[in-house]
């Protein structure tokens, strides 16, 4: 079920694709048709970035208030209407209006499907699912310059087609609910567990977690809390790798591909398309690399990769170019994939998980509007700027700076990023707000934990167990031994079921799972589920009673059947 709503949702990411791809194609027609000035088309081509930074801006506050389904309704509506609108245009400024609206629209849906996939997936495939997104938009970019390729001249058809992707987000968010945080959030508790029943296969165990996390959020977030110098670092995350992304230069590929094939010496027209399919493709198949790498490596591995496979590549296409290498074509093919596949499995996608993963919920949906916003503004400088650029200093120089750019991301992964995989949001946003420095989160060791229901499986943290085992009056003597306990967990489905319930009523109940050693008496409704766990300890591990003799697990088995009669 959570694959076919991240592949509903990646739609919003098809839509934004689409948009950045298309232009490219049509310009040529466009031009010949309605006789552009160089501002008309400057105009033209950036109102899409510039429509979506105000989309972005709206978008958190319109999630918030009308749900990130609706909002992501809202978006469709008006990117199908946008797009059958911009086909049907006679003037200039009509298209230029269009694709203000397209852009507003495709703001909107950036912000808010990574958003909404985030807050509906399992902590340990989080990176890849919100990475769906980031797919969709590769293959949104490709669609555009495969339909550029077969419509050549007929710029009204290919605007038009952008509505398909428009109606089959319309239609699918129209199926799907929307996310259990958001019912919660406006007090909607019955929706809140019926959706995450629906998206986990019947149990909505994780209700309490998901409560527990928005306790605190009595009043509406408001824009003054994100100068809050809490958020600063999740900020300087967010913001930070996507000027790094865009600086990177990837649009002025994306966008001024065949220029760029141009410039390094191929002539033929085809053959420059031909070469522009060819990244979109390497793009697709590298962002599914990137998939299957970030919930296994981690971010923090992965971006190192990313930012150096990219400053080598453009290295090496710099050097070429500034040097007047005879084999410059040559260098720039290879330079181009390397530079694109490298790109695509990190830089890519990461700035869009990590964006989704830094801010604490109560202020998520307006940090992500403004974290977005700032993609839009560099997306915007280096579209805009890259020709200017390419004329006054040339092509290797401009290579050559994007590439110093990845390499000065290397430095910033190490300074302020954090290892978020496998971590949950709560956690996340727990180690943000205790003020320690984000960039040195790392997961804390996991033990899974397995239920008869694949589902409801999940993994907790050593910590986790810890604060389980300081709950019970036996902490001393139990304490030394949560190691074993965590093989024992491993192996045992009934500690591990205890486990859960014990889990989601501490948060439930204290809003924490650092509470402080409470007496058995003192447990009020946990206590049952206390003494079941530890009577599934008893009865159900002898490897770990074996292990501790008759030590502690005795001990502590003796007192609790003192205490039951
Ligand atoms: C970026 C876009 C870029 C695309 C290329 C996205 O993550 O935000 O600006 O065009 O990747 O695949």
């Amino acid at each position: 079920m959570i694959y076919f709503v991240a592949l509903i949702v990646g739609l919003a990411g098809l839509l934004f694709g689409f948009d950045e791809g298309v232009i490219a194609g049509a310009l040529q027609a466009l031009r010949a048709q309605f006789d552009l000035s160089a501002f008309d088309e400057g105009l033209m081509t950036s109102a899409v970035p510039l429509g979506a930074l105000f989309g972005a801006l709206v978008g958190g506050p319109l999630s918030g208030r009308i749900g990130r389904r609706g909002a992501l309704l809202a978006a469709a509506s008006l990117f199908t209407v946008g797009a059958l609108l911009a086909g049907l245009a006679t003037e200039v400024w009509m298209l230029t209006a269009c694709r203000l609206g397209l852009g507003f629209a495709v703001g909107v849906a950036a912000m808010v499907a990574p958003l909404y996939i985030s807050e509906i997936a399992p902590a340990n495939r989080r990176g890849m699912l919100v990475s769906v997104y980031q797919l969709a938009i590769t293959l949104g970019i490709l669609s555009a310059y495969l339909v550029n390729y077969a419509f050549d001249d007929r710029w009204r058809t290919m605007f038009m087609l952008g509505a398909v992707p428009g109606i089959a987000l319309l239609l699918g968010m129209w199926m799907l609910t929307d996310t259990p945080r958001w019912y919660l959030m406006q007090g909607r508790e019955a929706e809140a567990a019926d959706a995450l029943r629906r998206l986990h296969q019947g149990s909505d165990a994780e209700l309490p977690l998901i409560r527990a996390s928005l306790a605190e959020q009595t009043t509406p977030a408001s824009w003054s809390e994100l100068l809050s110098p809490v958020i600063r670092p999740a900020f300087i995350v967010g913001i930070g790798l996507f000027f790094l992304q865009q600086l990177s230069g990837i649009n002025a590929v994306i966008y001024y591909a065949p220029t760029v094939f141009q410039e390094a010496g191929f002539d033929l027209g085809s053959t420059q398309l031909m070469a522009t399919i060819g990244v979109g493709v390497v793009n697709v198949l590298m962002t599914l690399v990137g998939m299957a790498l970030i919930d296994r490596i981690g971010r923090r591995k992965l971006l190192y990769l990313g930012f150096l496979g990219t400053s080598l590549s453009l290295s090496l296409i710099a050097i070429g170019a500034a040097t007047g290498s005879k084999s410059l074509d040559i260098l720039a093919v290879l330079g181009l994939i390397g530079y694109i596949a490298s790109f695509a499995a990190s830089i890519g996608p990461l700035p869009w998980v990590m964006m989704a993963e830094v801010f604490p919920a109560r202020v998520r949906g307006l940090a992500m509007s403004v974290t977005t916003l700032s993609n839009w503004a560099f997306n915007f400088l280096v579209v805009f700027s890259f020709p200017l650029l390419v004329s006054t200093f040339g092509l290797g120089a401009v290579f050559g700076l994007y590439a110093l750019v990845c390499a000065a991301g290397l430095v910033f992964t190490w300074r302020y990023v954090p290892e978020t995989n496998g971590v949950t949001l709560e956690v996340i946003e727990q180690y943000l707000l205790s003020g320690k420095p984000l960039h040195t989160l790392r997961p804390t060791p996991h033990i899974q934990i397995h239920t008869d229901k694949p589902e409801i499986s999940l993994q907790v943290s050593i910590e986790l167990m810890t604060s389980v085992l300081r709950l019970s009056p036996y902490a001393s003597s139990l304490m030394p031994e949560y190691a074993h306990l965590g093989q024992v967990a491993h192996q045992n489905q009934q500690i591990n079921t205890a486990l859960r319930e014990l889990h989601a009523r501490l948060l439930m109940e204290n809003g924490t799972w650092n509470a402080s050693p409470l007496s058995l008496h003192a447990l009020g409704p946990q206590r049952e589920v206390l003494m079941t766990f530890i009577e599934h300890l008893r009865f159900a591990s002898s490897g770990f009673l074996a292990s501790v003799g008759e030590g502690p697990a005795d001990h502590v088995a003796r007192r609790i059947d003192r205490e039951r009669q």
